[in-house]
């Protein structure tokens, strides 16, 4: 069986290789047995890999916050999935072949999901999810900053803001993706850097914008902050700039701007077991009806994950990097 193990932290495509490693074997009472079909290449898998995420696994490791998989064996006491079940999983280290996992962690999706937007359900879904909901009230007509607006957080902070009746102001490092984000519902498109208050002011026509959310950090953070509202809320979530956010002392002080942070599993550990099923149960229908959705730049056999560990981390990518270790998916 094929796995990617980390032989050190460090530079993705240098440390990540593909091993051959015994089967996970049969499941024992109350797990699952599932072969992956494909997994992503997150930020925060490759932050994984350069050893700067927030856990730091013994070596060697294996990276892999989600995927998807289709069931294999069932355990003793397994009731709530069967073999031939298609599952995202809530454990970690997914970039295998196979996997055996408790069986709680095995949730299981329609049988007819497109397994690669399936293999992005877990993460990205439900974050645009919260933060939309649980970072400050928001009610239809009110505007939302957001940068890194053409990930696929972003994409999907616009398509459930518009199902909300909220508006958008979608920031990003380049001009090529307006017309997509345009066509998902964005209220206005602009490019990130100076000037910024100005130019959304006139294109929001001075609206009063109680929430930001941040990806980018650094100075990003202090650009989104000096568009909200006196007492808005800015939501750093991600730091792709691989810096510190910034915040200026008028926005902090004069203008009372509140920054708060956001990681999905503090966010979901608030709410019941059922609760959290009953999320995916509603992302996993929007990805039937298409509403939820990621786009896909290119799928890699799981002995390229070297050339797929690149090409995650290229800039101007048309989409999401995924890897399909049984070449299931295409
Ligand atoms: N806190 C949480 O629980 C949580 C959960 C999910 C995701 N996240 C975070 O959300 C962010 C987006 O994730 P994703 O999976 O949606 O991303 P993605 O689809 O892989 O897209 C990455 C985005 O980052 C932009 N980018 C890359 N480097 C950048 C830089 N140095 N400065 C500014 N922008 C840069 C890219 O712009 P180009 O297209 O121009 O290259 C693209 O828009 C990441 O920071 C991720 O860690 C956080």
């Amino acid at each position: 069986m094929k796995r990617i193990e980390l032989e050190a932290y460090g530079v993705p495509e240098e440390v990540a290789h593909c091993v051959e490693v015994p089967d996970v074997g049969a499941p024992g009472p109350g797990e699952v047995v599932f072969d992956v079909l494909a997994f992503p290449i997150n930020p925060a898998d490759i932050g994984f890999c350069r050893g700067t995420y927030r856990i730091k696994p013994p070596l060697p490791a294996t990276p892999g916050a989600e995927c998807v998989g289709r069931v294999a064996a069932v355990g003793d006491g397994v009731t709530h999935v069967k073999p031939g079940d298609l599952v995202i999983n809530l454990a970690r280290e997914n970039w295998a072949a196979r996997r055996r996992v408790k069986a709680e962690d095995a949730v299981p999706i329609p049988s007819g999901l497109d397994p690669k937007q399936a293999a992005m359900l877990r993460i990205n879904p439900p974050t645009a999810l919260l933060l939309l909901s649980d970072i400050v009230e928001l009610k239809p007509g009110d505007w939302v900053i957001q940068n890194v607006a053409n990930s696929a957080v972003g994409r999907l902070v616009i398509t459930l803001a518009k199902a909300r009746g909220l508006r958008t102001v979608n920031v990003t490092r380049r001009e090529d993706v307006f017309a997509e984000l345009t066509a998902l519902g964005a209220d206005v498109c602009l490019t990130d850097g100076p000037g910024l208050t100005d130019r959304v002011r006139e294109a929001t026509g001075g609206a009063a914008i109680p929430l930001g959310l941040d990806a980018v950090a650094g100075d990003a953070t202090a650009r989104i902050a000096s568009c909200v509202k006196d007492e808005g809320t800015v939501c750093t979530y991600g730091g792709m700039s691989g810096k510190a956010p910034e915040v200026s002392v008028a926005d902090l002080v004069f203008r009372g701007v509140t920054f708060t942070g956001f990681m999905l599993g503090r966010f979901m550990a608030r709410r019941s077991a059922e609760e959290i099923r009953a999320i995916y149960a509603e992302l996993a229908e929007g990805v039937a009806k298409g509403t939820i959705h990621a786009p896909v730049d290119s799928v890699y056999p799981i002995d390229n994950i070297r050339e797929a560990l690149i090409q995650a981390q290229t800039g101007g990518r048309r989409g999401k990097v995924l890897v399909s270790p049984g070449g299931e998916v295409g």
